[in-house]
C-alpha cells in the first residue's frame, strides 16, 4: 500500500476536496494536499464517532485487542514506507524516522495487549445486605489533537489506548504534518471494527478545537503542543466540563556534576538536545555544568556537534534536518541574538546553515546566564546553552525556576546525589545518567504547567476510562 490517501476519514469514508498544501520542510515542495475542515467537518467526525460508541465500547475486549494487533502489524509491514513519508513532510532524518515508526508502534502494540487488564475491584461494604463494586468503563468520544513534532508516535500514544478502552476517536493531526497520521488510519483494520471508531480530520485547527470543546458528545480532549493552545483548550472546555489529557511545552534542564561520567554525559546531551533538532518537548533545552568540568564539557560537547552533518534527511550519513518552518528559524535565531547581547559565546555553530531556507547550525553557547531568553523559554531549536554552578543546591534551584516540569536530566555517580536529586527537581520524568525517557510502557507527562494526565503505560489507558461505583443492595443477609 503506497498509494497514501490524503483525504479525510469518516465515519469509514474517504471525504473531502483537496485544498491545502503539505510541504517538505528540507525543499519546498509540495509532498501532498488535504481538506482544510472547519465546525461543519469536526461536528460530521463527532456524529460518526457517537455512532460507532456503542458498538465499539460493547465489543469483548479481547476482540479490540486483536484488533489493535492487526493494526500493528500493518504498521510493521508499512514501516518503511511511513518513515519515508514521515521524513518527507516533517524534517527528520530517515533513521530518528525509523526509529519513530517502531516507536509508534509500540504503543499499538502495548496497548493490543492492554485492552484486556481493564480491571474493577470489590471492596468489602458498609453493609450486610449491599456489595460495593468498582468498575471502569470507556469514558466516550474523544478528540487526539496531535503536533507536527511527532506526526506518527502522538498519534498512536492517543489512539491506541483510547480505541483499547472502547473510546471512538477523532483526531486532527498538525496541518504541517497530516500524511503520516492518515496513512496510519489507512493501516487501521476498518473491516474489524465499526465505521466511524477512528476519524481523522485536516483543517483549521482553531476552529477544529474550539468545535470539539464545545460539543458535548467528546468527552475528553487529548492535546499535545504548546502550553499556551493547552490553557485555551481549558478554558474552551470549561463549558462543557470535559476531561483533559495534556501534554505541553517543557524546559528541560540537563545538570552535570563534576563527579559524573563526561563522556556518558556528552552522549547524553547529543541525543537529549540534537535529538529531531532539537524539536521535541522533552528536549534538554539548559544545561547547567558544575564549575571544574565546564571547559572540558564545553569542548568535548562542541567537537562532537561540529561533527554533525546537516542537510535533507533522506541524503546517507545526513544526521541534522532542517527545521519545520522559516518561523522556527526565526525563533532560534532571536533566542542567539539575545544571548550573545547579553555576554553569552559562541562555542560552535551559531548561524543559520549556508544551506538556506530552513537549516541552522547546530550550535553550543557559552557564558549563559539564567536569565536568558535560551533559558528561560523553549528554543525548540538545535541550541546547546551552557551555565556554570557551583554547588548542588544552586543547580536544583536553577532547574526548578520555571513554569515548566516536564523532564529534567542529571548526570552523577554519586547515588546519594541522585535519589535527591531525583526527588527534589519538579518534573514529570527525570532522567539519572539517561536521556532515553521515552517508551510506550512509562507514563510520560509533566508537572507544573506542562501539562495534565499521563500519556504510555498504565495510567495511559486510565486517561480513557472512568470510574463507576455499583452499589448492589438488598441482598438477602446471611
Ligand atoms: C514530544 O516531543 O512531545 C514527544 C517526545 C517523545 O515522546 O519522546
Amino acid at each position: 500500500m503506497t498509494n497514501w490517501k490524503t483525504q479525510s476519514l469518516v465515519d469509514g469514508r474517504w471525504v473531502g476536496s483537496l485544498e491545502s498544501d503539505v510541504l517538505n520542510p528540507a525543499t519546498g515542495a509540495v509532498v501532498g494536499r488535504v481538506p482544510n475542515n472547519g465546525e461543519a467537518g469536526a461536528r460530521a467526525a463527532v456524529d460518526a464517532a457517537a455512532g460507532a460508541f456503542p458498538p465499539w465500547s460493547q465489543t469483548i475486549a479481547k476482540q479490540r485487542g486483536r484488533v489493535l494487533r492487526q493494526w500493528y502489524d500493518n504498521i510493521v509491514a508499512h514501516r518503511e514506507q511511513l518513515a519515508r513519508l514521515l521524513t518527507a513532510e516533517q524534517g527528520k532524518p530517515l533513521a530518528e524516522a525509523r526509529g519513530e515508526i517502531d516507536y509508534a508502534a509500540s504503543f499499538v502494540e502495548f496497548y493490543a495487549e492492554e485492552s484486556r487488564r481493564i480491571h474493577g475491584e470489590t471492596i468489602p461494604s458498609h453493609r450486610k445486605d449491599a456489595r460495593i463494586l468498582v468498575w471502569r468503563q470507556s469514558i466516550g468520544v474523544c478528540a487526539a489533537i496531535t503536533p507536527w513534532n511527532f506526526p506518527a508516535a502522538m498519534v498512536t500514544r492517543k489512539c491506541a489506548p483510547a480505541l483499547a478502552a472502547g473510546c471512538t476517536v477523532v483526531l486532527k493531526p498538525a496541518m504541517e504534518t497530516p500524511l503520516t497520521a492518515l496513512a496510519l488510519a489507512q493501516l487501521f483494520p476498518h473491516d474489524l471494527a465499526p465505521a466511524g471508531a477512528l476519524n481523522v480530520i485536516t483543517g483549521d485547527a482553531a476552529a477544529i478545537g474550539k468545535a470539539w470543546c464545545d460539543d458535548p458528545r467528546v468527552r475528553l480532549v487529548s492535546f499535545t503542543g504548546s502550553t499556551e493552545i493547552g490553557k485555551l483548550l481549558i478554558r474552551q472546555s470549561a463549558e462543557t466540563v470535559k476531561k483533559l489529557s495534556l501534554e505541553l511545552g517543557g524546559n528541560a534542564p540537563f545538570l552535570v556534576f563534576d563527579d559524573a561520567d563526561l563522556d556518558a554525559a556528552v552522549d547524553g546531551a547529543i541525543f537529549s538536545k540534537f535529538r529531531n533538532m532539537g524539536q521535541t518537548c522533552i528536549c534538554a533545552n539548559r544545561f547547567y555544568v558544575q564549575a571544574d568540568i565546564y571547559d572540558r564539557f564545553a569542548e568535548t560537547l562542541a567537537n562532537r556537534v561540529r561533527d554533525m552533518v546537516v542537510g535533507d534527511g533522506t541524503q546517507e550519513g545526513v544526521t541534522q534536518g532542517p527545521l519545520i518552518s522559516v518561523d522556527a528559524v526565526a525563533k532560534v535565531q532571536a533566542h542567539l541574538d539575545d544571548a550573545v547581547a547579553g555576554g553569552a559565546r559562541i562555542v560552535c555553530g551559531g548561524k543559520p546553515h549556508d544551506l538556506g531556507g530552513t537549516y541552522f547550525e547546530p550550535t553550543v553557547l557559552a557564558d549563559v546566564e539564567p536569565t536568558m531568553r535560551v533559558c528561560r523559554e523553549e528554543t525548540f531549536g538545535p541550541v546547546a546553552p551552557l551555565i556554570c554552578f557551583d554547588h548542588e543546591a544552586d543547580a536544583i534551584a536553577l532547574a526548578n525556576a520555571s513554569r515548566s516540569g516536564l523532564a529534567a536530566y542529571f548526570y552523577t555517580r554519586d547515588i546519594s546525589r541522585a535519589i535527591r536529586c531525583a526527588e527534589q527537581l519538579e518534573a514529570g520524568m527525570v532522567g539519572v545518567n539517561s536521556p532515553y525517557l521515552s517508551c510506550e510502557a512509562a507514563p510520560f507527562g509533566g508537572v507544573k504547567e506542562s501539562g495534565l494526565g499521563r500519556e504510555g503505560g498504565r495510567d495511559g489507558i486510565a486517561e480513557f476510562l472512568e470510574t463507576k461505583y455499583v452499589l448492589l443492595g438488598g441482598l438477602e443477609a446471611p
